[in-house]
């Protein structure tokens, strides 16, 4: 007994499948002798030859005497069986009892399961070898130097060898190992069932305590990439850029640490943006409470810093926006606002000072563009009038570059900035990743927020540089996946993209698109349809945890934005 112990308990699997071995064998047994082991009596009738026996199914249902089994000829057989208890001479069948039927039913059941679990293991054990655990993390990362490696020297089989390989996991192992760290991640989590979509009572940011209430939009996952400041990571591409910018503004003060949350005065009144706008809407900014919000642009900072008394000034940050999801979106990026005061009322003089200082830019950073390069496009700011948007050509296109104008006369006058009308002033705004990508070849924005020290490494010089991808992204394959549904009046598409944002998975997802969208002629009820497209930019994702995420996906479009899928 001992040695055979000692042999089995060498390897865990084993073990299992002797005992389930064992289980399934008696568990047949008594299967097939439960009426007689049980000591109950049968029911013996006379039914006419034609009629069927009752099959193993229907007994593992317990209905021995299913509608669709002539209820008729029955009927007849018990009364045959009622006036002459055993007829000898009739063809007979013999019959259970609903409790014997149930009894094998349930002995039937199990056997099943046994069997499946049997096969279970077995295909685990057979992948994984004994001795290694049966589900490993979904996040293992595949060997990406050899990839890499094979994807430079046009090596076609990328198969790893079988001991580093996969073992077989089924949706349910990757779903609770999705959940089991989930929850370890964040043992706070409120809900961490279906949906990440949960909103705090209160957020501590940078020492003070916000308060939400029911205009709240901002779960902590939003909350999660504050204060990495990726744009005062040292020789991060971004942190490359700002620089770049800094150098061709001297004398300039740099504000690069203002806390993100701001009010809506700030972000929203100081700069004359008026009540109704669409940026100030739910759908649009992440707000903590009515009157707090996440800045989604560096402008919310113009108003403080002139009423503080700097003229000459750049502001940096992270802003955050609840926007579509594509490779050159991403809910948190980053923005450089540069405004100066001058002592001037003459506006032609405060154009030519702001396109000269922006032209100048620009060339610093994509090197000497042509007269015919760089163009102004007249554009519509609520803080700046006359505003133009500087669009330069690259690569064969116009790349809209910045945003940027007069300052409205008003905001100076408000922040006491004004010198009793004696001064005017120009402010611009320009998307830090949007210029980063074309500049440093970076093909996707969630590669900016890369941990893998192979993408820092290759910008250490602090200059802009090509960047190399460690793979190409075409070496991973997209999983497209559609989801269709009826959605309520109140749906806006950025609710559905903020829902992926707040799932662990969003960084899997390298984009989001509307498609197919109609009102039902006769109901009036509004149908949308979205390709959710599934690529990670470091790792070829397996079909089983693609179909994990995207069921998570539907059952928290039920749950939070009660659609209905089609
Ligand atoms: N805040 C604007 C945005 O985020 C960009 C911008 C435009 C900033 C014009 C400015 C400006 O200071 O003058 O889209």
């Amino acid at each position: 007994f001992f040695s055979a112990t000692m042999s089995a308990s060498g390897s865990t699997s084993t073990t299992w499948m002797m005992a389930l071995g064992a289980t399934v064998a008696a568990a047949t047994l008594l299967f097939v002798a439960s009426p007689q082991t049980l000591g109950t009596t049968h029911l013996v009738v006379a039914v006419p030859q034609t009629t069927a026996r009752p099959t193993v199914s229907s007994l593992a249902l317990g209905q021995p005497f299913a509608s669709s089994q002539k209820p008729v000829a029955y009927a007849r057989a018990y009364e045959t069986q009622a006036s002459n208890p055993v007829d000898t001479e009739a063809p007979e069948a013999i019959f259970y009892t609903q409790q014997e039927a149930a009894t094998r039913g349930i002995f039937g059941v199990a056997m099943v399961a046994v069997t499946s679990a049997l096969i279970y293991f077995w295909r685990a054990s057979k992948h994984t070898g004994s001795d290694m655990p049966l589900l490993q993390p979904i996040d293992v990362e595949l060997p990406t130097a050899e990839v890499a490696l094979a994807a430079t020297s046009g090596r076609k089989d990328l198969t790893p060898p079988f001991y580093l390989r996969r073992p077989v996991v089924s949706n349910r192992d990757v779903r609770r190992h999705a959940e089991k760290t989930a929850t370890e991640q964040a043992p706070t989590k409120k809900a961490p069932k279906k949906s990440p979509h949960t909103y705090e009572p209160y957020y501590d940011i940078n020492g003070t305590r916000f308060y939400t209430d029911e205009y709240c939009n901002t779960t902590t996952r939003i909350l999660e990439k504050l204060g990495t400041n990726l744009h005062l990571k040292k020789n991060h591409p971004l942190n490359i850029l700002k620089r770049k910018i800094e150098e061709k503004f001297p004398g300039f003060e740099v504000f690069d640490d203002l806390t993100p949350v701001v009010t809506t005065f700030q972000n929203f009144d100081s700069l004359l943006i008026e009540e109704g706008h669409p940026a100030r809407s739910p759908t649009d900014t992440y707000y903590l409470n009515k009157d707090t919000l996440m800045r989604p642009h560096t402008s919310a900072h113009q108003h403080d810093l002139l009423t503080a008394g700097h003229t000459q000034f750049l502001c940096a940050g992270d802003v955050y926006r609840r926007d579509e999801i594509d490779r050159t979106h991403f809910w948190c990026f980053h923005q450089c606002e540069g405004v100066k005061v001058m002592d001037t009322t003459d506006t032609k003089e405060v154009e030519a000072d702001l396109k000269a200082y922006l032209e100048n830019m620009v060339k610093g950073m994509f090197g000497d563009l042509k007269e015919d390069e760089i163009r102004w496009v007249d554009a519509y700011f609520p803080f700046t009038e006359p505003s133009w948007e500087m669009e330069i050509m690259w690569q064969g296109d116009w790349l809209e570059v910045l945003g940027c104008g007069i300052m409205q006369q008003q905001i100076l006058e408000n922040a006491g900035a004004d010198g009793n009308g004696t001064k005017r002033a120009w402010a611009f705004g320009i998307g830090l990743e949007r210029i980063a990508m074309p500049l440093f070849k970076i093909p996707d924005i969630r590669i900016f927020w890369s941990e893998n020290k192979r993408f820092m490494s290759q910008f250490e010089g602090g200059e802009i540089v090509e960047f190399q991808p460690l793979v190409s992204l075409k070496d991973f394959p997209a999983n497209n996946k559609d989801i269709s549904m009826w959605v309520p009046d109140s749906f806006a598409d950025n609710d559905f993209f903020d829902l992926i944002s707040n799932f662990d998975f969003s960084n899997l997802i390298e984009e989001v698109e509307l498609f197919d969208e109609f009102t039902h002629p006769k109901t009036g009820r509004k149908s949308k349809a979205f390709h959710v497209v599934f690529r990670s930019p470091e790792r070829t994702l397996t079909t089983e945890e693609v179909n994990v995420h995207m069921e998570e996906l539907r059952a928290a479009a039920v749950d939070v934005l009660n659609v209905e899928l089609r």
